[in-house]
Formats: structure tokens, sequence, C-alpha cells
């Protein structure tokens, strides 16, 4: 397993909870099919991947939004930064289908990202949105 669930902190918002808890069996299963080269796989399950977070994402900044958060400003820029990644990767991924430079990306960076978010920018905006 990639990401266990015990490793992503659990935030004071049941909704974010839930969309990270969807998500990582996405983000667990994308690992095992880059870690088994299957290309197949790889070309459904990165689409999934990406509309997943978007969901996630755009939810927690619609909520944020919506209840006047100060700091979303800076949530949604780190957002951003992990949007912008995972389209150039994707980009590539379809030209050159190399899972060796995806299985990277995530050993080295977004399992890192994902986490630390979570128990910095989630954690603030959850205990604010309640
Ligand atoms: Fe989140
Ligand atoms: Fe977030």
């Amino acid at each position: 397993m990639y990401i266990q669930e015990h490793e992503v902190q659990k935030v004071g918002n049941e909704i974010m909870n839930m969309l990270h808890e969807d998500e990582l069996e996405v983000i667990n299963n994308f690992y095992e099919a880059v870690k088994s080269k299957d290309i197949e796989k790889i070309d459904e399950l990165f689409k999934t991947l990406i509309a997943e977070i978007e969901v996630h994402f755009k939810t927690e900044e619609d909520m944020m939004e919506q209840s006047g958060y100060a700091d979303i400003g800076m949530h949604k820029s780190d957002h951003d930064v992990m949007r912008k990644k995972l389209a150039k990767f994707q980009k590539r991924w379809d030209v050159l289908k190399g899972p060796k430079e995806v299985l990277n990306f995530l050993d080295k960076d977004f399992k890192k990202w994902y986490t630390g978010h979570v128990s910095k920018w989630d954690v603030s905006a959850a205990t604010h949105l309640g």
C-alpha cells in the first residue's frame, strides 16, 4: 500500500474527511498500476485520479469561499501547485507512457505533498469550517 489511512490526518470537517477517504482508494490503485507498469490501467486511472482530485480541491475551495475563510488564497495556491504538476505529468504520460517517471513523482513528491497539505492547510480550514 502506498498511503495508509492513518497517514492522512483526520480533520475537523466530515465532508473533507470523506473526500480524502474516497480519494485514497483511487490514489492507492493508481500507485499499484504504476508500480506494475500496467499501461492501460495507468491510462484509465490517471484520468480518474485527476477528476477525483479536482472534485476534492474544488469542493474545499467552494466551502472556504462560502464561509469567508481568510486563508483561502494560500490554501488554493497550494492546490494549484499540485494541479499544475499533475497536469504536466499526465501530459508527459500521454506522450511517453513512461511509468518510471510517474513512479518517481509519486515516491518523491506526491505523498509528501498530500499528507503535508492535509496536516497544514486542510486541518486549518476544517477548524474554521467546523
Ligand atoms: Fe483536502
Ligand atoms: Fe486542501
